[in-house]
């Protein structure tokens, strides 16, 4: 595989470590070394429970596989491969409805909702809709490892990395006040997506920073400084950045969002930001939240999908606080926007093919570098089992 043996740089403490090498964001055939080793090999977010109803499907592409998520009747969701087990018709095109059954459009085997394959028409000639070269039981659809966590659909396409509880379990444990909550998806306002022109990592580096924020995002800054930010770093898990100094919104009729109910004293004025590896960025305040799935779209082409939360119906969906939660996406999607022009330009300025990598301030660049260390050394796990 390409340059992998340059990652030694990348490992070094972070006074002395480089970041990734040009080929990592420019390199189709890192992109697919990268596709098996960080994407596949552990898990990522594919989508939002929330745009899935009892009976509903939708296609995912995850970095050019095509995945198809769906929820069951009962209101479990479950993941497979696109792909039917007859001749390779990809199943679902578009979000649909299903009936009782997933149809293949093609010879119109049909599949449960939960994978196995239950009808096989003429599949024995005419009027045979059995034969005994068919073993509809080795036939179901090809499940994939999922988990819903804070409504985002995480899959493990290799089904070899620890399980999900164990994998984010820090995390999990870092914000466990919310998980005896619910996370209310917000209206159509409260969802927004970007098409990036960057490699996906460069969303993660960034996001996982507040370095940048007193430049790129000067109307956060005016009210939450670089010094009321502190890092988040654990390695080889997620990191991200945290503020000391979180204000709700509130309206000027003095309407604010509900808090998510019994919250320590730490969320009163603190919020937090974690990019759980790979792909996934979410937040959390006191009274709302958001998570960010990344789609790698090629080396160079992204698409970032936003979605914000509330701790109520009321809050999620009435009327009543509808001018607040436009208000709330409409800041949000102007953060995520400023952030843009870094992310597509970081993409730009590593076509300069004297590039290094670039160091790393080693106070103030901390979650990136663990971001990079947690690539470097999934990458050098590539490397060994190719060996
Ligand atoms: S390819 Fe699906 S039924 Fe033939
Ligand atoms: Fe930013």
């Amino acid at each position: 595989m390409p340059g992998l043996h340059d990652l030694s740089m990348v490992m070094n403490p972070i006074d002395s470590a480089q970041g990734l090498p040009n080929e990592h964001y420019v390199s189709d055939d890192m992109f697919a070394a990268e596709r098996e080793a960080l994407l596949f090999a552990n898990w990522a977010g594919i989508g939002f429970a929330k745009d899935l109803e009892p009976g509903e499907a939708m296609p995912v592409d995850l970095a050019g596989l095509p995945l198809v998520a769906l929820r069951t009747h009962e209101g479990e969701v479950k993941v497979f491969q696109n792909t039917c087990r007859h001749r390779g018709m990809i199943l679902v095109e578009r979000k649909k409805k299903l009936g009782g059954v997933l149809r293949c459009p093609y010879h119109s085997w049909c599949y449960a909702l939960t994978g196995e394959l239950v009808a096989t028409p003429h599949v024995g000639g005419p009027g045979m809709n059995r034969h005994d070269g068919i073993r509809r039981d080795q036939l179901g659809l090809v499940e994939m490892r999922s988990y819903v966590w804070r409504d985002v659909i995480f899959v493990n396409v290799n089904g070899r990395a620890p399980g999900f509880t164990e994998y984010a379990g820090e995390a999990i444990a870092r914000w466990s006040e919310f998980e005896r909550q619910t996370l209310l998806a917000g209206g159509d306002e409260s969802s927004f997506t970007f098409d990036i022109a960057c490699n996906w990592k460069l969303v993660v580096e960034n996001f996982c920073e507040s370095y940048h924020l007193p430049w790129v995002h000067p109307g956060l800054n005016s009210y939450s400084r670089l010094e009321d930010h502190y890092n988040i770093e654990v390695p080889g898990r997620f990191s991200g950045q945290g503020t000391l100094v979180y204000r709700p919104m509130i309206e000027t009729d003095g309407s604010a969002f509900p808090d998510f109910p019994g919250l320590s004293g730490k969320w009163d004025t603190g919020a937090e930001y974690l990019a759980i590896y790979p792909n996934v960025l979410m937040g959390t305040h006191r009274d709302h939240a958001f998570a960010v799935i990344l789609e790698p779209n090629g080396k160079d082409r992204t698409r970032e999908l936003v979605a914000l939360y509330y701790s109520t119906e009321e809050a999620a969906k009435g009327d009543g606080l509808e001018p607040l939660r436009r208000k709330n996406a409409e800041t949000w999607y102007g953060v995520f926007e400023e952030d843009l022009f870094v992310v597509e330009g970081m993409q730009k300025g590593r076509k300069g093919i004297r590039f290094d990598g670039g160091r790393f301030s080693p106070v103030m660049d901390g979650p990136t570098h663990c971001f990079h260390h947690w690539v470097a050394s999934h990458m050098g796990c590539a490397v060994q089992a190719a060996e």
